[in-house]
């Protein structure tokens, strides 16, 4: 999987966000202690007499599982059942009836997400429709760079250190922050925990429409322009892919992506020549540790639909083998396999090859497969494969391991969770780089995936080497290490060394290293996991520790540093409070700096804010 922080996600939103947090108390209504119990029964009767056969989360049907389900916001499971695909299903269901379903799944309260009245701006678009600070999609082009030109940012080695706090925006009940924001013109396009995504002015920080998708939405959201449209693309955790008009926050199209039952989504949509491609990963890998789950059957995968209308247009399985018996576990009971390969990233896109580039995780049962801890690229318009490069054999590892009856191996648990970069040497090649778990970069060839050059940075590990990912200004590529106390040795010789790298794009070669600094306090953790982002002169990333800094980019000094853990103030009027720093890279536009702040798993700090500074203009 990707690195434990995903994994733990898994079941922290599964279970003390949501049960925790909301177990039937809201401060909008309060019921009393009886009437959340009674409804609680009704929907529990009501859930394993009419819905469990079909969501059981071992089934074998196309339904999503209940731990799927309960991801889903109560209001959208209310939806589904009241005016949506499972309105059959409903039909002999009264609306409380309905509602006590919803809420038992979701083990929460259905309310509205409601924002205070002076939270709010009117909206409209007048920029022309190529703004020149627009900026998309998880690596910010088709390559995945994490580039941005001088021009487009606005803010320079020269300014950086004039960067203070212009506003900061808070999430309703949020604990992990994550989703990269997309900038239109003056509107920023940002999801929530719980499925809201908000179009945010970005020089005020006011809202100008809330869309509702079904529920959480981790990954980027992309843009795409025309002279006449202006439409957002996202998916949500459950697989929900959605196009959405920018101009009046309506839906344009919904489809649900997953092929699997647990099939779920962290990665970000690529968008390119009128698809949408989604990665696509499953929830098996933390389902496995209940020692009853039949683990395992799902596979990674792509899925590209068409941009105008969502119909599926390929679909690429990355295990082509399908799951059969396949080994005993602790118990006794039967492992199925292959399964796995999970893609966190997003699809990174070669234009000028026709092919599109993922890396793939771990294996979650045994065989083991070699698509596994692998690089692939896929034909663009058919889905094929065209090859792959593995770089970590026989890895098989869940959130069993190492001690319950589903833990298929020891692991290393190497995968590659970020998005390739494709970029250009000095020679006018192309190359990918690509950085994995295990602490090492790569750079390979993007015809036929060899090695043109490897370089350990890290110990690695599950919770260590490169995570969410890097950047490149085309000279040097830019990785964080998240290295840390807990990354397990897969080499005596490497210390865990978390910090931010440069290495020479050409070469490999080691440029400078910045390691994390010290920190002290309850927030402290010592690791770059967040992917950078890089402009002329400067690479801002955050740490664990929740700083956000800007380095020098030729030589790894801080030039500014901005501790965002803290209460704040915000623009939308709720409680806000920053926390550890972790998953997208920070977004630039028109001088400013856009910084998402809290990640409330795996002892990070939790926190519920994005972030706006700004440069002094002269
Ligand atoms: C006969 C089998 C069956 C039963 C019974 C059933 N479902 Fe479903 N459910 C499905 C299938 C299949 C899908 C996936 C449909 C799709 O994606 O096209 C689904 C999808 C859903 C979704 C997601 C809808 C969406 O728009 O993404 C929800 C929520 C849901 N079911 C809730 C329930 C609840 C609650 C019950 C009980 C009241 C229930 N279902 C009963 C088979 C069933």
């Amino acid at each position: 999987m990707r690195h434990l922080p995903l994994i733990i996600l898994s079941l922290f939103i599964f279970s003390s966000a949501r049960i925790f947090k909301n177990n039937f108390t809201s401060d909008h209504d309060h019921p009393t202690a009886r009437s959340i119990d009674s409804t609680r029964e009704l929907g529990k009767k009501i859930f394993f007499s009419s819905c469990y056969a079909c969501h059981k989360d071992s089934g074998a049907s196309l339904a999503p599982g209940q731990t799927i389900l309960s991801a889903m916001t109560p209001r959208a499971v209310f939806a589904a059942l009241t005016t949506g695909k499972m309105k059959p299903q409903a039909a002999n269901l009264s609306e409380s009836e309905r509602k006590a379903v919803a809420q038992f799944v979701t083990n929460r309260v259905l309310t509205e997400t409601s924002f205070p009245k002076d939270a709010y701006t009117s909206f409209s678009f007048t920029t022309n429709p190529a703004s020149a600070f627009d900026h998309s999609g998880w690596g910010n082009n088709l390559e995945g760079t994490g580039y941005r030109s001088t021009s487009q940012a606005g803010i320079t080695a020269n300014n950086v250190s004039s960067l203070s706090l212009k506003w900061a925006f808070a999430f309703p009940d949020g604990t992990v922050t994550r989703t990269k924001p997309a900038v239109a013109g003056n509107w920023l396009i940002v999801g929530g925990q719980y499925g809201e995504v908000i179009a945010i002015n970005r020089k005020t920080g006011k809202i100008g429409w809330v869309f509702t998708a079904s529920a959480a939405i981790r990954g980027a959201i992309t843009v795409r322009k025309t002279a006449t449209s202006m439409v957002a693309y996202f998916a949500d955790f459950t697989t929900n892919v959605y196009a959405i008009d920018i101009k009046t926050g309506k839906l344009i199209w919904n489809k649900r992506a997953g092929y699997e039952q647990n099939a779920s989504i962290t990665g970000s949509v690529a968008v390119y020549g009128g698809k949408v491609y989604i990665p696509i990963t499953s929830l098996e890998v933390a389902l496995a540790a209940n020692g009853n789950y039949a683990c395992c059957t799902s596979s990674g995968g792509v899925v590209a639909l068409n941009a105008s209308n969502g119909d599926e247009v390929w679909r690429y399985r990355v295990i082509t083998e399908p799951a059969k018996e396949s080994g005993k576990k602790k118990n006794g009971k039967p492992f199925f396999g292959p399964s796995g390969a999970p893609v966190w990233c997003s699809p990174t896109i070669d234009a000028a090859r026709g092919v599109l580039y993922i890396g793939t995780g771990e294996n979650y049962s045994p065989p083991t497969t070699t698509s596994s801890d692998a690089v692939q690229a896929i034909d663009l318009k058919t889905g094929k494969l065209i090859w792959s490069f593995q770089a970590t054999k026989d890895d098989a590892y869940n959130v069993a391991c190492p001690m319950f009856t589903n833990c298929p191996g020891k692991g290393p648990d190497l995968d590659f969770g970020m998005a390739p970069i494709l970029v250009k040497r000095k020679d006018g090649k192309d190359i990918l780089v690509v950085g994995q778990k295990s602490g090492v970069v790569f750079g390979l060839n993007p015809v036929g995936g060899k090695i043109i050059w490897q370089t350990r940075i890290g110990k690695g590990g599950k919770l260590g080497g490169i995570h969410w990912g890097m950047a490149t200004d085309g000279k040097y590529v830019y990785a964080a290490n998240a290295d840390n106390i807990i990354a397990i040795d897969t080499t005596e010789s490497h210390k865990p060394s978390p910090g931010i790298y440069a290495l020479d794009v050409n070469t490999g070669k080691l440029i400078w290293e910045a390691p994390t600094p010290p920190c002290e306090g309850k927030n402290c953790a010592l690791a770059n996991s967040a992917a950078p982002i890089v402009v002329p002169g400067i690479v801002f990333a955050g740490s664990l520790d929740g700083h956000i800094r800007a380095y020098a980019s030729a030589s790894g000094k801080i030039l500014w540093d901005y501790n965002t853990v803290k209460e704040y103030e915000t623009s939308n009027g709720l409680k806000g409070s920053g926390g550890a720093i972790d998953g997208p890279p920070p977004v630039v536009a028109d001088g400013m700096l856009f910084v998402n702040s809290g990640y409330g798993m795996f002892n990070g700090a939790s926190g519920n804010v994005l972030l706006a500074f700004e440069v002094k203009k002269n």
